[in-house]
């Protein structure tokens, strides 16, 4: 029997993994009228820090903000260039846009999709100040390579690890392997809080600045005054920003974060089901994981055969109920960036950013949903 012949199903592209117990998580802050960055806040940064081995965890309204004050706080301004791959997110290069400084995009490696050591070492200038490697699609980056690079040409390193909490790196999670790690806690993340991002970082001067900066670098924070028994004035000697996270989000932070082992646990499964039951399939490569690396699977990503139209392809998955989404997209073909930075030559990250495509995966996810997209993908790749 066709796919076409069964009951059609929709299946989204993914769902956040949100209960009950998130619906009430933030009752104790609304009612104690401590709503925005306050004791929540501060328990979630600990949480998160002592999660991924870390010794500190600075909360922001969004992992862009975040990158942007991670890069603020390591000084970088205008006249320096910082080192991104093309291959991600627009807002990996955006943080940097907004600190003044330039954009200098590197490629990545067509197995890992993320950012390849030797093509960020070549583009190193005078004026390049940081390295930007990118966790991408939930895989861990060989950031011990980065950092080598970084400490031999005295650069700073802000890993953007936007989809990558919980992942691992050589047996270490993700968060604690950079001068700087960010993450994001989008609902396309694996865990959310509706919007937020955090930095974790072993370097104590880097988080009080951090810290500061997020909260128009106030010398003494809200809390702080809060509970002193005497008045006190607070100045500003810098230019900061209002990245405050609320109490509400930290509040369902707190227990997306206590359950993000067995998410991941339910994810990797399903995304070993079709690793498997995807492997016959010519016209595709299921994800490749280094040695080095566990996958959060944030996404799961296809690279396609280039004789495949995608495009094609992901309107005919539409049609079938399946939502789809293009794989990462080349940054440096942006109008924002051609403007900017020029055209760069990239050809594994523009080929890439062809053949790539995102399928369903999320924790609730049924057997029978997987089964559909995977005869689906069958289907129409025996055609294509
Ligand atoms: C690699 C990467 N960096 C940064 C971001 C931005 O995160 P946020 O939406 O939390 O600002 C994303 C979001 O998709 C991302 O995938």
């Amino acid at each position: 029997m066709t796919v076409e012949a069964k009951k059609k199903l929709n299946v989204p592209i993914t769902k956040p993994a949100l209960t009950e117990e998130e619906a009430r998580a933030p009752f104790e802050s609304i009612k104690s009228g401590w709503v925005t960055q306050g004791p929540k806040v501060a328990e979630f940064e600990k949480a998160v820090a002592a999660y991924v081995g870390a010794k500190h965890g600075i909360a922001t309204t969004s992992c862009t903000t975040r990158l942007h004050l991670a890069l603020a706080t390591a000084g970088v301004g205008s006249g320096d260039e910082v080192i991104v791959p093309s291959f991600t997110f627009i807002a990996s290069a955006n943080a940097i846009l907004y600190t003044g400084a330039t954009v200098v995009f590197c490629e990545i490696d067509p197995r890992t999709f993320n950012a390849d050591p030797g093509d960020i070492e070549k583009r190193i200038t005078k004026r390049t100040k940081a390295i930007m490697p990118v966790d991408q699609i939930g895989l861990a980056c060989d950031i011990d390579a980065v950092n080598d690079i970084a400490r031999r040409h005295g650069l700073d390193v802000v890993e953007d690890a936007a989809p990558t909490i919980g992942g691992t790196y050589k047996g270490r999670r993700v968060g604690g392997n950079a001068h700087q790690t960010v993450f994001s806690f989008h609902p396309r993340k694996v865990i959310t809080t509706g919007e937020g991002g955090m930095i974790t970082t072993d370097d104590d001067a880097f988080a009080d600045k951090a810290r500061r900066l997020r909260a128009h670098a106030m010398s003494v924070s809200d809390l702080d005054r809060h509970k002193s028994e005497r008045p006190i004035i607070e100045e500003y000697h810098e230019l900061g920003f209002n990245y405050r996270m609320t109490d509400i989000q930290a509040s369902i932070g707190l227990v997306q974060l206590r359950r993000l082992d067995e998410l991941l646990r339910i994810r990797v499964a399903k995304a070993e089901r079709y690793n498997t039951e995807l492997a016959d399939i010519k016209k595709v490569r299921t994800p490749f994981t280094p040695p080095y690396a566990t996958h959060t699977y944030q996404s799961y990503c296809l690279d396609l055969d280039p004789a495949v139209d995608r495009d094609e392809l992901m309107a005919r998955l539409l049609r079938r109920g399946i939502a789809t989404r293009r794989g990462v997209m080349a940054s440096h073909l942006e109008k924002v960036y051609l403007d900017r930075v020029g055209r760069v030559s990239l050809p594994i990250t523009e080929e890439k950013a062809r053949t790539t495509m995102l399928i369903p995966l999320f924790a609730t996810m049924t057997d029978e949903e997987q089964t559909y997209v995977i005869d689906a993908l069958h289907e129409e790749l025996a055609a294509a």
